[in-house]
C-alpha cells in the first residue's frame, strides 16, 4: 500500500473544483484521517466537496477499498459453501432479515449477517433481535466464525475491527449534513459488507416516503453504485428496488416485528412482507448455488417455511446466541406494553397515502427508536396497522393499535398516525412492491 504523503488542502481543492482523485489520493485521505493526521475540519471540507461534486465509480471503489482495509476482512474459508448476506438501505417495519436469514440458512446457504441499529425514523435489526430476552449481538470475531460454522447463520453487530474508518466518517457525516450522498452511502455500506467475509450479496434498495432515498431515480443510482462496487470487488451482487411508500407489513416496533416475523416463519404473515422476503431469499439461495435460478430459489424458500425447517433454524439461532426461545415458541407469553390504545380514522374513504416517515417518527416517540445516540429502546413499544394503502375505512373505525409504556406520548402518537394517512373517495392504484432489479448487466424492469 502506498505511504505517499499528499497535501490535504490541495486534495480538498481538487475535489472542490470537481476533478477526480486518484486511488492513492483517496487512500491517503482515509488513512491519514483514521490515524488522526487529518483533523475533522479538513475531512468535513472534503466530505462536503464530495457531497456537492460527487465521486465517480473509481473514486467510490477507492473509498470503499480504503475503508474496508482500515480494519479486518474476516476470513470465513473454514465454513463450506458460498456465504451470502442481504443488506437493506432501511425502512419502517422492515423485519425481512429476521425471516429470510433462517430461511436461507435452512436451505443450506451460510448467512453471515452483521446488522445495524435503528437510524432516524427507521428500525434496525439489532434492536429487534435484542427484544428477545437474553439474545446477544455482541460477540468476538472468533465466536462469530464459530456460530456460523455450527448454525450456518450468525446475526450480530459491527465489531471494532470491522471498517473502523467508516465508523468515524459516518459520525462526522452525521453532523456535517453529508449523509445523503450516493457514493458516500455506497462506500459506507459496501466496506462493512465486504469486511464480514461474504462471497455474494443481495441488496434491498428502498424508495418512497419511509426510505432514505425517497426518489425512485436516486434509489436506482444508489443500487447501480452498490452493485458496481460489489462486482468490482469480485462479489456477485444483485439489487432490487422495493417500495417504502408505506410501512412494510403491519407491525412497527421491535418486539411487535419479531412477533410478526414468527407468524411469517410459521406460514402466515402479511403478503407484502412475504413477497419481498421470498424474492430476496430466493436470490440468496440462487447466489449460494443451492438453486439454478431465482425462481427455483423462491420455491425453495417457500418450501423451507412449509416444512418447518426455517422456523426450527430460527429457534436454533436464538438459543445459540443466548436468547430465550420460549417467547418464540409462545409469543403470547411476552410482556405487553402498559398502554395499548386503538387509533380511529378521522374520516371515511380509501387510504391513498401513508406517510411512512411520519409513522416511523411516531414509533420513535413511543419508545421504539432513539432520539439521541445514548437512548435505550423500549422492546414492547410500537404500533400495529390494521389497514394499509388501498383499504377502505369508515370514520371512527380502528386502523391502528398503539403499544407504549409512555402514557404521556399517547395523544401525540394518535394524532401523528391520523395525520399520516390520506383518505379519498376513489381507490388508489395498486402499489408495485418491486419495480426493478440491478445486476452486473444493468437495470431491468422487475417481472418484464
Ligand atoms: N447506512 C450505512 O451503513 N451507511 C450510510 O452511509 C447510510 C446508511
Amino acid at each position: 500500500m502506498s505511504k505517499t504523503e499528499f497535501n490535504t488542502v490541495s486534495l480538498i481543492r481538487k475535489k472542490r473544483e470537481g476533478e477526480t482523485l486518484s486511488r492513492e489520493e483517496i487512500q491517503y485521505l482515509i488513512r491519514a484521517y483514521t490515524d488522526d493526521r487529518i483533523p475533522d475540519y479538513q475531512m468535513s471540507a472534503f466530505l462536503m466537496a464530495s457531497f456537492l461534486n460527487g465521486l465517480d465509480t473509481s473514486e467510490a471503489a477507492a473509498l470503499t477499498h480504503s475503508m474496508l482495509h482500515s480494519g479486518i476482512v474476516v476470513d470465513l474459508s473454514h465454513v463450506e459453501g458460498i456465504k451470502v448476506d442481504k443488506h437493506s438501505t432501511g425502512g419502517v417495519g422492515d423485519k425481512l432479515s429476521l425471516i429470510l436469514a433462517p430461511v436461507v440458512a435452512a436451505c443450506g446457504v451460510p448467512v453471515p449477517m452483521i446488522s445495524g441499529r435503528g437510524l432516524g425514523h427507521t428500525g434496525g435489526t439489532l434492536d429487534k433481535l435484542e427484544s428477545i430476552p437474553g439474545f446477544t449481538v455482541d460477540v468476538t470475531l472468533d465466536r462469530y466464525k464459530e456460530i456460523l460454522e455450527k448454525q450456518n447463520l450468525v446475526l450480530v453487530g459491527q465489531t471494532e475491527e470491522i471498517a473502523p474508518a467508516d465508523k468515524r466518517l459516518y459520525a462526522l457525516r452525521d453532523v456535517t449534513a453529508t449523509v445523503e450522498s450516493i457514493p458516500l452511502i455506497a462506500g459506507s455500506i459496501m466496506s462493512k459488507k465486504l469486511a464480514e467475509g461474504i462471497d455474494a450479496l443481495v441488496l434491498d434498495v428502498k424508495f418512497g416516503s419511509g426510505a432514505f432515498m425517497t426518489k425512485h431515480e436516486d434509489a436506482v443510482k444508489l443500487a447501480e453504485t452498490l452493485v458496481g462496487i460489489g462486482e468490482e470487488f469480485g462479489k456477485q451482487t444483485i439489487a432490487f428496488l422495493t417500495n417504502m411508500e408505506q410501512p412494510l407489513g403491519n407491525a412497527i416496533g421491535n418486539w411487535l416485528e419479531v412477533k410478526e416475523s414468527i407468524d411469517c416463519l410459521k406460514g402466515g404473515g402479511p403478503d407484502d412482507v412475504m413477497e419481498i422476503t421470498h424474492l430476496l431469499a430466493g436470490t440468496m439461495i440462487y447466489l449460494g448455488r443451492k438453486a439454478g435460478s431465482i425462481e427455483e430459489g423462491i420455491e425453495k424458500s417457500k418450501e423451507a417455511i412449509r416444512d418447518g425447517s426455517a422456523f426450527q433454524k430460527w429457534i436454533d439461532i436464538v438459543e445459540e446466541q443466548g436468547g430465550d426461545s420460549s417467547v418464540i415458541k409462545t409469543p403470547e407469553s411476552y410482556p405487553a406494553a402498559a398502554h395499548i390504545e386503538e387509533v380511529a380514522a378521522h374520516g371515511s374513504g380509501y387510504i391513498t397515502k401513508m406517510d411512512a416517515f411520519a409513522m416511523g417518527m411516531v414509533s420513535v416517540e413511543l419508545g421504539a427508536g432513539r432520539r439521541a445516540k445514548e437512548d435505550s429502546v423500549d422492546a414492547a413499544a410500537g404500533f400495529i396497522l390494521h389497514k394499509k394503502i388501498g383499504d377502505r375505512v369508515n370514520k371512527g373505525e380502528t386502523f391502528a393499535t398503539i403499544h407504549t409504556n409512555k402514557e404521556e406520548m399517547l395523544e401525540s402518537a394518535i394524532n401523528g398516525l391520523q395525520r399520516a394517512i390520506t383518505l379519498d373517495n376513489k381507490p388508489p392504484e395498486k402499489l408495485q412492491q418491486i419495480t426493478h432489479m440491478v445486476d452486473k448487466t444493468g437495470l431491468h424492469k422487475y417481472g418484464a
